[in-house]
């Protein structure tokens, strides 16, 4: 209901790259997803929520989930939420501006509890936040995540072909004009180190969240270094 309400007039066209990216990045966060709830987790935090279902898709008895977002997008939502009748009663909701507010503080007061182990998803957020602001966002995650925690995240990676160059273009040209401009494209380089800096470190591939193609993607598994 959600999903229509937001998008449901949205035309839809033969497959592009984009819509077969998205359609990857999601079955991507799916799988560590239920990974997670499978192997008894019992926290999740989706970080730049917008109007991800999975909280509602995949409530779980003994799941808390934590929705961290814009207040401004997270206001739409909810009201959305309201005026659909969908009932939340396992999500506990955080506004928090990352350019200004501190995330893991805000989960703190919200009740998640930083000594357990939490799976923090950050879907499609990045490449919206300069790299400053990235690192201090993913810093603050680290300070509330329990030994054991998990962080999924998908980054802009750079292009390599002019083809993905151009397509790149377009796509900052659509997002600008809706109003959320990219802000920030990582190489696997300045990523490690980024990641490193606020504390995390590539889960290894033993972990089985997948191989080189999705870290090709840019969608990743890191854990607490
Ligand atoms: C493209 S949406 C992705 C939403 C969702 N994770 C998904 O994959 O469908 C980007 C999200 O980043 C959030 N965001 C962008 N800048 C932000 C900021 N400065 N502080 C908090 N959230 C921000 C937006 O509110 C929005 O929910």
């Amino acid at each position: 209901m959600l999903a229509r309400d937001i998008a449901g007039s949205m035309p839809t066209g033969p497959a592009s790259p984009m819509s077969r990216y998205l359609a990857a990045r999601t079955a991507f966060f799916d799988r560590v997803v239920v990974r997670w709830l499978d192997r008894g987790g019992a926290q999740v935090v989706v970080v730049g929520a917008g109007y991800d279902g999975r909280a509602l898709r995949y409530a779980k008895p003994g799941v808390s989930w934590y929705e961290v977002d814009h207040p401004a997008t997270q206001h739409d939502k909810l009201a959305r939420l309201a005026r659909l009748g969908v009932a939340t009663p396992s999500v506990c909701f955080v506004a928090a501006d990352f350019t200004t507010d501190d995330p893991g503080s805000g989960l703190g007061k919200a009740g998640h509890d930083a000594d357990a182990p939490t799976l923090f998803i950050c879907e499609g957020v990045a490449v919206y936040l300069e790299e400053a602001v990235l690192e201090t966002l993913l810093a603050s995650l680290r300070s509330v995540a329990g030994a054991g925690s998990q962080l999924a995240i998908s980054v802009s990676v750079n292009a390599r072909s002019a083809q993905t160059t151009a397509r790149r273009s377009a796509f900052r040209s659509a997002v600008a004009a809706a109003g959320e401009p990219a802000r920030s494209t990582l190489t696997a380089g300045t990523a490690t180190t980024l990641f490193a800096i606020a504390g995390w470190g590539l889960s290894p591939p033993a972990a089985g969240h997948g191989g080189q193609r999705e870290s090709n993607a840019g969608f990743l598994v890191l854990e607490p270094a």
